[in-house]
C-alpha cells in the first residue's frame, strides 16, 4: 500500500493510504448502482482512474510506475445460475477472457505476441477462485497486460461485514437474497498503451532507405489525417490545403504541415502513425501561367502500403469516412484512380 499523510501534520492521525485498485470504489457503490438503475444480474460497473503502488522496482519506461491509470470492470453474476451446465461465474469468466483477448487483437496487437497464463493455486490472490493473466511479449519478455479474476463474493461480503450494511441482490426467481460473484477484468491503461506502441513500431527499408512507421490501428492513432501541400510557394495550393484541413478537422483530428519536402512530410506522419495523408498539388489547382485548369482532385496516401489514390475534393469526406469506418484500403482504392507516389 502507498502510505502517506493527509494534510500538513505528519502524525499517526494523518496517516492515509492511496488506493491500490479502483475496484473497491465499485464495491462500495454496488448497492447504489443496483437500486438507482433498477438492474438485474448479470451487470457490470466499469471505472478508470489513478491507482498507486509503492513499487520497489518501478521502471521499464511506463511498464511499472508507482502512479498509474487503471481500468477495471466488476461484473456481477448470480452464483446460483448455470450456463450450459456450468456455474454462471465460471462461464462468465471464460467469456470475459475471450472478449478481452479479442479486444487487444481488434486494436492491432499481433496474436503471436499475446498469450494466456493461469495463476497457480499458490499464486492466487486471497480473494480469487481463478485468475488468468493476458500476457504480452514486451521487449523485456512476456509480462502481464491484464488480469481477469473471479473474485467470488469475497469483497461484497467484506464490505458488508465491516460496514454493517447488507450488500445482497434479491433473486426474484428463487425468492432468496444472494451475494453476487464478481468477474473482474483489470488492466493498466499505460501498460496497454506501451503494448500498442511496441507492437505498432516497425523499421522498414523503402528504396534503400530506412522508414520508421507506427502501424497504429486507425482508432488509436492520435492524428487521423495530415493535409500536406506539395509546394508551399504556390498560394493556391496552400489555401486549398488549409481549407481542406479546416473542413476535415470538424470530423477528425487533422494536421497541416508544410515545413519540409513532401517525402520528409510523409515520413514524419509515418513515424507518429497518421493513417492517411491528403496532398494538394499543382494538378489540383491548375497553373494559370500555362493556361492549365485545376482538376480539383487530391491524393490520399495510405500509411501502411504507401499507395496513393486520386479523388475529387468533394468526395474526400465520404472516401475517408469509409476508410475510418473500417473499409479496407484495397476495396476503397479499387474504385478510385491510382496515383504515382513519392513514398
Ligand atoms: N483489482 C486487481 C488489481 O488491481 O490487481
Amino acid at each position: 500500500m502507498f502510505k502517506t499523510f493527509m494534510g500538513p501534520v505528519e502524525d499517526e492521525a494523518a496517516v492515509t493510504y492511496l488506493r491500490p485498485e479502483t475496484a473497491q470504489g465499485i464495491f462500495v457503490n454496488f448497492d447504489n448502482v443496483l437500486q438507482s438503475m433498477r438492474l438485474k444480474l448479470p451487470f457490470g460497473v466499469a471505472q478508470i482512474g489513478k491507482s498507486f503502488r509503492n513499487e520497489i522496482t518501478p521502471g521499464n519506461f511506463i511498464f511499472r510506475t508507482r502512479e498509474f491509470e487503471q481500468m477495471e470492470i466488476e461484473y456481477f453474476v448470480n452464483p446460483n445460475d448455470t450456463i450450459g451446465g456450468r456455474p454462471a461465474d465460471e462461464a462468465w469468466h471464460e467469456r470475459w477472457i475471450e472478449d478481452r483477448l479479442a479486444w487487444y487483437r481488434r486494436y492491432g496487437l499481433r496474436p503471436e505476441n499475446l498469450r494466456l497464463r493461469e495463476h497457480e493455486k499458490d499464486e492466487l490472490a486471497h480473494y480469487a477462485k481463478r485468475t488468468a493473466d493476458i500476457e504480452y511479449h514486451f521487449p523485456i519478455g512476456w509480462s502481464e497486460l491484464e488480469g481477469i479474476a473471479n473474485r467470488t463474493d469475497y469483497d461484497l461480503k467484506q464490505h458488508a461485514e465491516w460496514s454493517g450494511k447488507s450488500l445482497t441482490y434479491f433473486d426474484e426467481e428463487r425468492k432468496t437474497h444472494v451475494v453476487p460473484y464478481v468477474i473482474e477484468p483489470s488492466a493498466g491503461a499505460d501498460r496497454s498503451l506501451l503494448a500498442f506502441l511496441v507492437d505498432a513500431y516497425r523499421e522498414e527499408e523503402v528504396r534503400g532507405e530506412k522508414r520508421v512507421v507506427l502501424r497504429l490501428h486507425r482508432e488509436l492513432a492520435p492524428t487521423k489525417i495530415a493535409v500536406l501541400p506539395l509546394l508551399k510557394k504556390r498560394a493556391e495550393i496552400v489555401e486549398t490545403a488549409h481549407a481542406i484541413r479546416g473542413r476535415l478537422a470538424r470530423r477528425w483530428v487533422t494536421v497541416y504541415d508544410d515545413t519540409a519536402a513532401i517525402g520528409r512530410l510523409y515520413r514524419r506522419q509515418d513515424e507518429v502513425g497518421t493513417p492517411y495523408s491528403v496532398t494538394v498539388d499543382v494538378q489540383t489547382v491548375g497553373d494559370p501561367a500555362r493556361a492549365e485548369v485545376g482538376d480539383q482532385k487530391v491524393t490520399i496516401r495510405d500509411r501502411d502500403s504507401m499507395e496513393q489514390i486520386r479523388v475529387p475534393i468533394d468526395t474526400l469526406d465520404s472516401v475517408l469516412g469509409r476508410l475510418f469506418e473500417g473499409d479496407p484500403w484495397e476495396g476503397v482504392a479499387a474504385g478510385s484512380a491510382r496515383a504515382e507516389g513519392s513514398g
